[in-house]
């Protein structure tokens, strides 16, 4: 007997968009993992927060703060940590902020883990969120709708973005200046949202132009492109 990894997501930031089953899930296992800045705290924990009894095993995986993915040796030491819970029979639940297996860290620990029995709970997106905070469709009808990362290089994004549709550029970040000169290059710029923090009570929705000027850098952002079914 070994015991079952919960992936489980917990939504953009609004506690209110968990979902039951991820509060039903967490009311009843031992030990509860999520990722963490290094010495700060955990947005995921800070999400569910309400719905970890105490008393529970905490693991904070520490992620170090910088540019890329974290480094393979962080997975691994948290994949052991999980194990050995696991191993133990006891059930473990790792938070993701959003759904887990839309670009979440959840993936990573759930290849190290195979071996064990899973389930996974589907968690409202960010990018939910931000259509929502946005009050504008996503994509209409027939119209593609891309999901782009904003760290890749400008020709990939150019690329992508020259086919047409609806787009959703994620992980901004620094990215911005770059970003918004592409789509301004592109003739996209014009109704472009940018929405940050989406579902939190920092949400912001701004016109492209303006998060602009105002210098924004934060990570949690995302820029919508269309969504108008041309
Ligand atoms: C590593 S991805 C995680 C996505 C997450 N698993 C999900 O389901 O939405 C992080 C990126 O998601 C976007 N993001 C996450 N939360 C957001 C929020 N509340 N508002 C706007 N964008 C958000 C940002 O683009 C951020 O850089």
């Amino acid at each position: 007997m070994t015991g079952r990894l919960y992936g489980i997501g917990v939504g953009p930031g609004d506690p209110e968009l968990m979902t039951l089953k991820a509060v039903r899930v967490l009311a009843a296992v031992p030990v509860v993992a999520y990722p963490a800045a290094n010495d700060g705290p955990s947005l995921a924990r800070s999400i569910a927060a309400a719905h970890i009894p105490a008393g529970r095993t905490e693991i904070a995986i520490r992620v170090p703060m910088r540019a890329g993915e974290p480094p393979e040796s962080v997975y691994d030491a948290a994949a052991d940590a999980i194990a050995a819970h696991l191993e133990a029979d006891r059930d473990v639940a790792v938070l993701c902020e959003g759904d887990p297996l839309f670009y979440g860290s959840f993936a990573y620990l759930h290849d190290r883990l195979s071996a064990f029995p899973a389930t996974i709970v589907p968690g409202v997106t960010s990018l939910s969120a931000c259509a929502a905070a946005a009050a504008r469709a996503l994509a209409r009808r027939e119209e593609m709708l891309a999901v782009l990362p904003a760290t890749l290089p400008d020709a990939a994004l150019e690329a992508r973005l020259a086919e047409g549709g609806a787009a959703a550029i994620m992980k901004v970040g620094r990215h911005l200046p770059r970003i918004a000169a592409l789509l301004v290059r592109m003739g996209l710029a014009g109704d472009a949202l940018y929405v940050a923090q989406a579902s939190r009570p920092e949400e912001a929705v701004l016109p492209l132009a303006a998060a602009l000027e105002e210098g924004r850098s934060g990570y949690f952002a995302t820029i919508l492109v269309g969504g108008g079914g041309a």
